[in-house]
């Protein structure tokens, strides 16, 4: 598989889940398990750029898939992405164990709907949970990072 947009391979027993596939074989401990259940959405990764709970799956299902994890959720140049530095910026996070669901939910969210309204952006984020922040934080990320990422693309358009 191609993993944050690099080939990828291990061999694995096929009962190994994708997330400890990705945390214990690749070492990409930024997707994290909280209840293995497929509750919490702390292990939710893109799989096609569709946002899947990587706790319910095993891996040998996704041979040949393009897995995005929150490591990948970055700019190409390294710098935070959008919905991370949203996080950032309006507090989104407290402990953090939550947000790497978080912000791999949200990308994937903010291609199908680039400009969320306050209810929506609720929505989004309805199969998420989080312990520490009361959610109003991540709604408010999920809205500033529609603002990045519309002044990016402007951006983009104006460099060319
Ligand atoms: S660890 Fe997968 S949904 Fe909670
Ligand atoms: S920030 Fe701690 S669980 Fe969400």
């Amino acid at each position: 598989m191609h993993v944050n947009g690099l080939p990828r391979s291990a061999a694995v027993p096929a009962r190994r889940l994708l997330s400890d596939f990705l945390r214990h074989d690749l070492g990409l401990t930024g997707t994290h398990v909280g209840c293995e259940h497929g509750v919490c959405g702390a292990c939710t990764v893109l799989v096609d750029g569709r946002p899947i709970r990587s706790c319910l799956q095993f891996a040998v299902m996704h041979d040949g898939a393009e897995i995005t994890t929150v490591e990948g959720c970055n700019r190409p140049d390294g710098a935070l992405g959008p919905v991370q530095e949203a996080f950032r910026d309006c507090h989104g996070l407290q402990c953090g164990f939550c947000t790497p669901g978080f912000v791999t939910t949200i990308t994937a969210y903010l291609e199908e709907n680039p400009a969320p309204t306050q209810e929506e952006a609720r929505e989004a984020i309805a199969g998420n949970l989080c312990r520490c922040t009361g959610y109003q934080n991540i709604v408010a990320s999920v809205l500033r990072a529609s603002e990045i990422r519309a002044a990016r693309g402007h951006d983009e358009e104006a460099s060319r």
